[in-house]
């Protein structure tokens, strides 16, 4: 069931809610025809992709929802948001919304629950685009670190992390418009969600053996300055890809839908209108 509402943070922007499964999903949506899912990453929103949403709407319905836990969305139910659940919700939203699949946007963990959509539901896949993120499990080392930060962050609150996540995920010298975005969304997430967050990444299964079984038109991009998930690690995941191209934004870190919004919409018109010709 599809409903619409007010959504304080966003003056402009009709918010809508769907139930999906036990929970209820916010997104935003524009444009129409097929559908196109952009799916946020850590400890983000929706409003990761506005620039994406009011530039791509001529091509598809673009739909960007937040995650259970994030944005307007139901909190999460437990403490751990397993990638699994996140490609569950993805599923059934694409169904919700009366499609039977989704050109499918992804960064970073939103990557991880594609790559959990695709291995799921590859049925609802129509295209997949993996920004800025990768396929693999964290080390024993990124796990130990996760459960810290989820120490701090329950002690502390998530706004422990504004200035150390501004500074791993930005290139340097990231413009006033990226920060205050990114500041935005970081102070805006539950401290449950963030922890949920953190041990359902921590858990997360190894993906690269499903790499290879990817049929669907496939675009990775990565910002040429993400020190997280760098254009090294962005080409080796595109060579185990049958169907991908590869595409580096200069001048971007691990959020270049913030960072340099055009050049990312330029790079998804140009992919999409490849994969429909
Ligand atoms: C993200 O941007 O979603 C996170 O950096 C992913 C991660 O911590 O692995």
């Amino acid at each position: 069931m599809v409903r619409d509402g007010c959504d304080v943070r966003s003056l402009e922007a009709i918010m809508h809610f769907v139930e999906v499964g036990d929970t209820t999903l916010a997104y935003q949506s524009r444009g129409g025809g097929d559908l196109a899912v952009f799916v946020h990453g850590f400890p983000l929103d929706h409003r990761l992709w506005l620039d994406q949403l009011d530039a791509l709407g001529d091509l598809r319905q673009c739909v960007a929802p937040d995650l259970r836990g994030s944005g307007s969305s139901d909190a999460v139910a437990s403490l751990v948001l397993a990638m699994e659940q996140v490609a569950d919700d993805l599923a059934e939203l694409i169904e919700s919304l009366g499609h039977t699949s989704a050109d499918v946007v992804s960064l970073s963990m939103g990557g991880y629950g594609a790559l959990a959509l695709w291995e799921r539901h590859p049925e609802r896949v129509r295209s997949l685009v993996l920004m800025d993120t990768r396929p693999g499990a964290d080390s024993e080392a990124g796990r130990a670190g996760r459960r810290e930060t989820a120490e701090r962050v329950a002690d502390e609150g998530g706004g422990v992390l504004v200035a150390s996540l501004q500074k791993a995920l930005l290139a340097p010298g990231a413009e006033l418009a990226a920060r205050v975005r990114l500041r935005g969304m970081i102070e805006a997430t539950a401290p449950e969600t963030i922890v949920a967050s953190l041990e359902g990444m921590a858990r997360r299964a190894d993906r690269t053996d499903i790499l290879s079984s990817i049929t669907v038109p496939t675009l990775v991009m990565v910002g040429a300055d993400d020190g997280l998930t760098p254009p090294d690690m962005a080409e080796h995941m595109a060579e185990l890809i049958p169907t991908a191209e590869l595409v580096v934004i200069p001048g971007a870190g691990h959020l270049p839908p913030i960072e340099t919004p055009e050049a990312v919409n330029d790079a998804l018109r140009a992919f999409w209108e490849r994969s429909d010709s």
